[in-house]
């Protein structure tokens, strides 16, 4: 089987064509990194106007790099939510449209399902398995039991975990989005000048909270001055990293204990979305999935971000239980993982 991928649910436009051989036949994202660069975070009407002017371009460009026609497709797979609306309707309407005139299945995808599905594109993963899922607008811990049977064991009480990484470096003066630069400015720094609050210790659970440390960024570069140093800011950058690797980490071995005594045989961690192409955040979650007799699973960082070949892969994996969807299922701006269904 092969499926074509489309995705447009927030700041990246991509088209991709996997097989159920888990072969990546093409793998195209456009990323309109520049165009909401000046804004300092996505604006969702210039994102849905980009994804109307490329996607058809890029669906083009995966069939070119496969070597494939559309015809040649099984079925087509697109995100319908969640995500910024107009965006999801763009990539919606296309694949809709792709669907009927081929008389081909059209499969909507969960945009977290994807990210969730994607260990086992580029990894021999089996069910059960437990997922850290952490991007920019989710920080989740989820049981991940089968094809549309997740169990949400924690989520954020306030902010994702993206979102923190990417508004400690707009206080911090550096370039959007901010996750991939805090990385790099910690690497200078001395994450022990500084002492944040520690979200949710000693607090049981599995649910994280990134406000309270965010604030405590703001108010510790606000006391620096108005002309921090650079190495005030790479110090700023490595305590806040820390922090926040070691809330994640804690909050997962939560999980991970319950996770463990109700799958006795599971011996998977797996951490995807795009906080988890952070180094410092593998390390400490390697290190806990070690102490505990289990495997750390990340897929490479490129499909950790957000990108079709995940999209066409959880689409080939619905399909393979014979879960299509009508011509006129609804784009969602709000699809929660624990909704999805099987059936
Ligand atoms: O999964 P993703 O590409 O898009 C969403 O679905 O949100 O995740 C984007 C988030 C952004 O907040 C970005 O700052 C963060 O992932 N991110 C990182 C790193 N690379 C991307 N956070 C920490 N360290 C990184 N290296
Ligand atoms: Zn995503």
């Amino acid at each position: 089987m092969i499926v074509l991928g489309i995705e447009t649910s927030c700041d990246e436009t991509a088209a991709a064509i996997v097989t159920d051989a888990r072969e990546i036949r093409a793998n195209k994202v456009l990323s309109q990194l520049a165009e909401h660069a000046p804004y300092g975070g996505v604006v969702p009407e210039i994102a849905a106007r980009s994804h109307l002017d490329h996607v058809d371009r890029l669906v083009r460009e995966a069939l070119a790099e496969a070597g494939a026609k559309l015809s040649d497709m099984d079925a087509i797979a697109v995100t319908g939510g969640p995500g910024l609306i107009g965006g999801v309707i763009v990539g919606a309407v296309t694949a809709k449209t792709l669907a009927q005139v081929l008389g081909k299945p059209l499969i909507n995808v969960n945009h977290l399902e994807a990210h969730a599905l994607t260990c086992r594109l580029t990894h021999d993963v089996a069910f059960p398995y437990l997922l850290l899922l952490v991007t920019g607008g989710h920080s989740q811990l989820v049981a991940v039991e089968g094809v549309g049977r997740y169990r949400v064991m924690g989520t954020t009480i306030d902010d994702a975990v993206g979102e923190a990484f990417d508004k400690t470096a707009k206080l911090l003066g550096l370039p959007y989005p901010g996750g991939p630069a805090v990385e790099r400015a910690a690497k200078a720094g001395d994450a022990s000048r500084f002492a944040l609050p520690r979200p949710l210790l000693g607090k049981p659970g599995c649910d994280f909270s990134f406000s309270g440390l965010k604030t405590a960024v703001a108010q510790t570069v606000e006391g620096l001055g108005p002309a921090p140093s650079e190495q005030d800011v790479a110090d700023v950058a490595a305590a806040f990293q820390a922090t926040a690797a070691e809330a994640l980490s804690r909050r997962t071995r939560n999980a991970l204990e319950t996770f463990a005594s109700a799958f006795p045989r599971a011996r998977t961690l797996v951490v995807a979305g795009g906080v988890a192409a952070n180094g410092a955040i593998r390390n400490e979650l390697a290190a806990l999935a070690g102490e505990h007799g289990f495997d750390l699973v990340a897929p490479p960082p490129a499909l950790c971000s957000d990108n079709a070949a995940m999209v066409a892969w959880a689409g080939l994996e619905r399909m393979k239980l014979g879960l299509t969807d009508a011509l006129d299922f609804k784009a969602r701006p709000r699809w929660p993982l624990g909704e999805v269904r099987a059936t």
